[in-house]
């Protein structure tokens, strides 16, 4: 009998289960690369993410011919990340000092670079200017008080304003930003005042306003009510949406296609504004979830009041569940199929170390390996080292070949700071 192919709305495109009942991920039989890499690792489809950055380039060209996207490379702050989205076209949104060090070294041209951020340091400020980075996106009057001291005048420093345009999407709190009561950016009672502000620096160019209303969105009508709240504030030549676009987890999960986002945002924008405003987007999640999966070895299986199925990872490499309740799914990557109700936890001292609470494995055995798909987004970019952990790997694979692009941690880095 055929195996069930595992579900291309979760898994990287491309993905299948191969002629030894094994999931194979950018052409490469995950079994062989848990032995040549280890586990927990981070296997990364390139073909799938530039299949992703080409798909929203072509949808936004279709929709605008004044556009800019740009990779909000915390989702995965990784130089060969960075690297692979700036090839695709995309710019690069950085969020402190330590993600435009990685952006650089991932090849990304400073002219390519934003810098965002809601407490900026002197620091972050100072390397963006003296990088001469594409943009800064001011979020507070401190920001504007350094710059005004920071940019020498010789040529202005492009800036955006963000804006908390008091909407607020159907996401989680957590991950929603721009509602009426947000830490982020001027609400519209205090844009007016930072407006002026800004246009009143000489060294500074005030190219729009931007807004971030939050992340994992799938009701993509908030954009244009966003958009009509900024419209009080003037007219500008560009606004930056801030990306936002869901990705699907689970197999129920079905987020709006690249073309119904990129006409959502276009077409909110051009209804609201009208003809001739440069369009700018950040998504970060949508282009990086769906095109990596998890390995993990199963050390124990317990069986207590409940089925614990305990792997070698957990919160230390996927804080997302632990910190908001997101839900994934997983696998035994050369058993798939189901029939044992169990919680696929963590090794870490915390009972809350919960991978997947009532997951649904095919008799999981000390010793599987099982897959946690959908793991590319906020997962790398928030790996901690609680426990000794040392973070795993990032394997990009394509065309049957895999390649390290970030190497596991050893203890010698764990000790690296000890002085
Ligand atoms: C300012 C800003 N822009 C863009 C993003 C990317 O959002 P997403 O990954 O949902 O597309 C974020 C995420 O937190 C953000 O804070």
């Amino acid at each position: 009998m055929a195996e069930a192919q595992p579900p291309q709305n979760v898994y990287p495109i491309g993905s299948r289960i191969n002629e030894l009942g094994r999931l194979e991920v950018g052409g490469c039989d995950v079994v062989e690369l848990a032995r040549e890499f280890g586990t927990p690792s981070y296997i990364v489809s390139e073909d799938d993410m530039r299949a992703r950055a080409q798909g929203l380039q072509a949808a936004f060209a279709e929709q605008s011919d004044d556009f800019e996207l740009i990779f909000a490379s915390k989702a995965f702050p990784c130089a060969a990340v960075c690297a692979l989205f700036a090839e695709e076209g995309f710019g690069c949104d950085v969020a402190s000092a330590g993600e435009l060090a990685i952006a650089l070294a991932g090849g990304v041209p400073a002219a390519r670079i934003q810098m965002h951020g809601n407490a900026k340091s002197e620091l972050d400020l100072e390397r963006a200017v003296n990088l001469g980075i594409g943009a800064i996106v001011v979020d507070n009057l401190r920001d504007l008080d350094r710059l005004e001291r920071l940019v020498d005048g010789s040529a202005k420093q492009k800036i955006y304003l963000r804006i908390a345009p008091g909407v607020s999407p159907d996401t989680h709190p957590a991950i929603s930003t721009g509602g009426p009561n947000t830490k982020f950016g001027f609400d519209l009672e205090h844009a007016p005042a930072a407006i002026a502000r800004a246009q009143a620096i000489d060294s500074l160019e005030l190219a729009g306003l931007h807004f971030h209303i939050g992340s994992q969105i799938f009701d993509l009508s908030p954009f244009e009510g966003a958009l009509q709240t900024l419209a009080s504030l003037g007219d500008f030549k560009a606004y930056n949406l801030g990306g936002g676009l869901a990705a699907a987890y689970t197999a129920q999960d079905h987020p709006p296609s690249y073309p119904e986002y990129a006409a959502a945002k276009a077409g909110a924008l051009a209804s609201v504004f009208g003809p001739g405003h440069k369009l700018l987007d950040e998504p970060g999640r949508a282009l990086v979830a769906n095109g990596c999966v998890t390995l993990y070895s199963v050390e124990s299986v317990k069986r207590n009041v409940d089925t614990y199925v305990a792997v070698d990872g957990g919160m230390s490499d996927n804080l997302r569940p632990m910190l908001y309740g997101s839900r994934y799914e997983a696998q035994i990557a050369d058993r798939f199929g189901g029939g044992t109700a169990c919680h696929l936890v963590g090794k870490h001292c915390e009972s809350g170390d919960i991978l997947i609470r009532d997951a649904d494995l095919n008799q999981p055995a000390a010793g599987d390996l099982v897959v946690v798909p959908a793991t590319g987004a906020y997962g790398h970019a928030m790996a901690n080292n609680y426990n000794g952990a040392l973070r795993p790997p990032v394997i990009f694979a394509s065309n049957g070949d895999a390649r390290v692009v970030v190497r596991r941690e050893s203890d010698d880095d764990l000790l690296v700071r000890d002085v």
